[in-house]
């Protein structure tokens, strides 16, 4: 194997992709194969999170969007929704201070009025606490699914339509995105899943457009920076051609 060390080398910092997205799978099997409970799983997802987080901020990474649970995800058995609930508040209470330490902003994206109002009084302090720090955006999806966040947005284009607010002739894409959850961050480059599942799951669906994607096999607890340092090492390797052809994108390149 590769040491983290040699991957790190290999990757070119000029040229990194600004927003990476992660849908974090896997963590209930990972659990079940060793015979545990589910909550094991997510309890050890959390290590997953520091080291993922902590090696994008290194690495210079503006902004890094975490899908730790979907609007589907409400249907899952009491027990185990209870059990994110409380685990996510307490470890974003418990890693504020390691949050300013690297200079780096909390963010969410996803519906808050339907967090337990523990988790959204703890949430909106940390993203309070973290508003002012300029390195790595964090941006949590909690409660978050691109429908949810879709018809909301033509939701609340009709009504600033219907109020003279703006003029249905002008809808464009800038003014789209305006009403994204995500209107403040740039489209991710680069998106990864964990734990062999090949599908996005309502997950930034408009966003994603011009996404690379990438699959891993590892389940989320067993994720790492390595990990993470392959999926860019591999995300570096393509030829990103946005409709046009492989000859003009060379042609770009050598002009630029
Ligand atoms: C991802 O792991 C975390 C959440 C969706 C909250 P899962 O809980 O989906 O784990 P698997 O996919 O069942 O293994
Ligand atoms: C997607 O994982 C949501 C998160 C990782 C938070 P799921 O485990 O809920 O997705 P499906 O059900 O396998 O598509
Ligand atoms: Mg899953």
């Amino acid at each position: 194997m590769v040491q983290e060390s040699t991957l790190f080398t290999q990757i070119d910092k000029q040229r990194l992709p600004a927003h990476i997205a992660i849908i974090m799978d896997g963590n209930g099997r990972w659990a079940e194969e060793k015979g545990e409970d589910r909550l094991f799983g997510h309890f050890h997802g959390v290590e997953s999170v520091r080291d993922i987080v902590e090696g994008a901020a290194e690495l210079g990474i503006q902004f890094l969007t975490l899908y730790a649970f979907s609007t589907e995800n409400w249907d899952r058995p009491e027990q185990e929704v209870n059990g994110l609930m409380g685990l996510l508040a307490d470890t974003i209470n418990k890693e504020v201070p390691i949050l300013n330490k690297n200079n780096i902003r909390l963010r969410m994206i996803g519906d808050m009025q339907m967090l337990p109002e523990f988790a959204r009084n703890g949430l909106n302090e940390a993203m309070q606490k973290t508003s002012q720090n300029t390195g790595l955006t964090l941006i949590m999806a909690l409660s978050y699914s691109s429908r949810w966040e879709l018809v909301n947005a033509v939701k609340n284009i009709a009504l600033d339509t219907k109020s003279g607010k703006i003029n249905p002739e002008n809808i464009n894409a800038d003014i789209l995105q305006n009403y994204l959850n995500t209107s403040e961050y740039p489209d991710p480059e680069l998106m990864i899943r964990t734990s062999g599942e090949y599908r996005i799951s309502n997950f930034l669906l408009y966003q994603l457009a011009y996404a690379e994607l990438y699959f891993t096999n590892t389940r989320w607890p067993e994720f790492r920076k390595y990990n993470l340092y392959e999926a860019i090492i591999d995300y570096q390797s393509r030829e990103r051609r946005f409709g046009k052809t492989g000859k003009q994108i060379k042609e770009d390149n050598e002009s630029a």
